[in-house]
């Protein structure tokens, strides 16, 4: 046998099964939708990466944004015809299966795991930033291994609590969900209301200290804070009407959250001379630089809550992800295993959280969100040729919502994706080089053999995978 007759298998593809869902409850609307997308997307990226970022793009810091913003946009709307057409909480991982094949559903799978697991580290220690300035604006002091010298033990700390609570079956409900998502507003318009009055138009000037590479350098960090919109697509299952409202919640979530970053590092820069931003709490400290120490702690407590949320979503996504690649037979049944009584992957919850604890607790903010970037720009870019490669081969879906201008959409957000992915630089794509080379071993060694689509060809009773489920 030659290498491509071997390779053959890894492009088997799942069937599209398009009635395996209409059992579950349809309640959310695009209003929720919406609400869910602002729940996920907005924590670290605009209350920690910000910072980072001015320092290096100046107050053109809010041209990255929109840079960012439409590198997401593109694939938004590839999201939304995938999502809309395919209503499954596998999301990305799942339509590249049904698309291309299983190889290519297993590298989108592995990346998606720094895209949601590994994020939950970078949130994490945005939170530990914030309560370290909290703790200190009621006059104590934290010492600094607890949070943030060459180890971030409450960062660590932080991410097993939350494994724990998720591990017991305990997610978000779409009430507290909502709730989040208003506190998270109300802080943000606090910090608003309170900074605008004194924004310094000459702290504009130079609008763009490094130029365009500058700016787009901040692109490439600040797309962290639009991570999550993807996140909708998990709740396509639930959705009342998935073909209208997946979409809108998608894109909604996505222009509103644009608006609101831009508002929010225009004003940032404007008070406080940008080079001085490159800080773990750069919101709380603007406003500490202009001495509301109150103002400060009310919207150092309104961020943690809000970057517990985005943790709880993101782990709570890696746990679905997990899931749905044991299930296929590419991860081992531990990751999909039931708890008897919680009725959730438990064990592979805490394991993942422990992991996660580890990365949070010795590794730097800056290495970290930029590997979770050039992940998450891979898994879109591969999702925006899985649209592509649907349409040439099974044209005659019923989509309810298509992505305009084929195929020139899905390409520019290709292009946008790769582009950003280098002005992340040749370290972070060295480091993720050397994951998904590891990740490609484990599916030649592992995956591809145990396989539940393999292990159906090769025998005339279907397999499914060894769990409690
Ligand atoms: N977009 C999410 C955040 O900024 C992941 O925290």
């Amino acid at each position: 046998m030659n290498i491509w007759q071997r390779a053959a298998p890894w492009w088997r593809t799942k069937p599209i099964n398009l009635d395996d869902h209409h059992h579950l409850h349809r309640v959310l609307s695009a209003f929720d939708l919406t609400f869910l997308g602002m729940g996920a997307i907005i924590g670290a990226g605009i209350f920690v990466i910000t910072g980072t970022a001015a320092a290096i793009a100046g107050p053109g810091v809010a041209l990255s944004f929109v840079l960012a913003g439409l590198a997401c946009f593109f694939s938004a709307l590839v999201y939304a015809e995938l999502t809309a057409m395919i209503p499954s909480s596998g999301s990305a991982y799942t339509y590249t299966y049904m698309a291309i094949g299983e190889i290519m559903a297993w590298i989108i799978g592995w990346a998606l795991v720094l895209e949601y697991g590994i994020s939950v580290a970078v949130v994490a220690i945005g939170w530990s930033g914030y309560l370290g300035r909290l703790v200190s604006s009621i006059g104590l002091a934290l010492p600094h291994w607890l949070h943030g010298g060459q180890v971030n033990v409450l960062a660590g700390l932080s991410v097993l609590a939350v494994s724990m609570i998720l591990s017991r079956g305990v997610h978000e409900t779409r009430r507290a969900n909502n709730l989040i998502v208003w506190l998270k507003l109300a802080v943000i318009l606090l910090f608003l209301l309170l900074a605008m009055p004194h924004v310094k138009l000459e702290l504009w000037q130079p609008f763009l200290p490094h130029g365009f590479p500058g700016v787009t350098a901040g692109a490439a960090s600040v797309f962290f804070a639009y991570i999550g919109f993807d996140a909708v697509a998990t709740a396509a299952e639930e959705t009342r009407n998935p073909g209208r409202d997946l979409p809108r919640g998608i894109l909604f979530s996505l222009l509103l959250c644009t608006g609101i970053y831009i508002i929010v590092s225009l004003t940032l820069t404007g008070i406080v001379p940008f080079h001085m931003l490159n800080v773990p709490d750069p919101v709380s400290f603007g406003l500490s630089y202009l001495g509301m120490r109150a103002g400060a702690a009310i919207v150092a407590t309104g961020a943690l809550f809000g970057l517990t949320s985005v943790m709880m979503v993101m782990m709570y996504g890696q746990s679905r992800i997990f899931f749905a690649m044991a299930r296929d037979g590419l991860l081992p049944g531990f990751f999909a295993r039931i708890h008897p009584h919680f009725r959730v992957p438990s064990q592979a919850t805490l394991a993942t959280g422990f992991v996660i604890a580890l990365v949070a607790t010795f590794f730097p903010i800056d290495l970290v969100h930029k590997l979770v970037n050039v992940g998450t720009l891979s898994a879109f870019a591969l999702v925006s040729v899985a649209v592509i490669v649907l349409r040439a081969r099974r044209p005659e879906l019923d989509r309810p919502f298509r992505v305009p201008a084929m195929p020139y959409v899905p390409i520019l957000a290709i292009l946008m994706c790769l582009w950003l992915i280098i002005r992340l630089g040749w370290t972070t794509i060295a480091v993720f080089l050397a994951w998904m080379a590891a990740g490609f071993l484990i599916y030649v060694f592992y995956a591809r053999h145990h396989s539940v689509l393999a292990r159906n060809a090769s025998s005339p009773t279907p397999a499914t995978v060894d769990s409690d489920a």
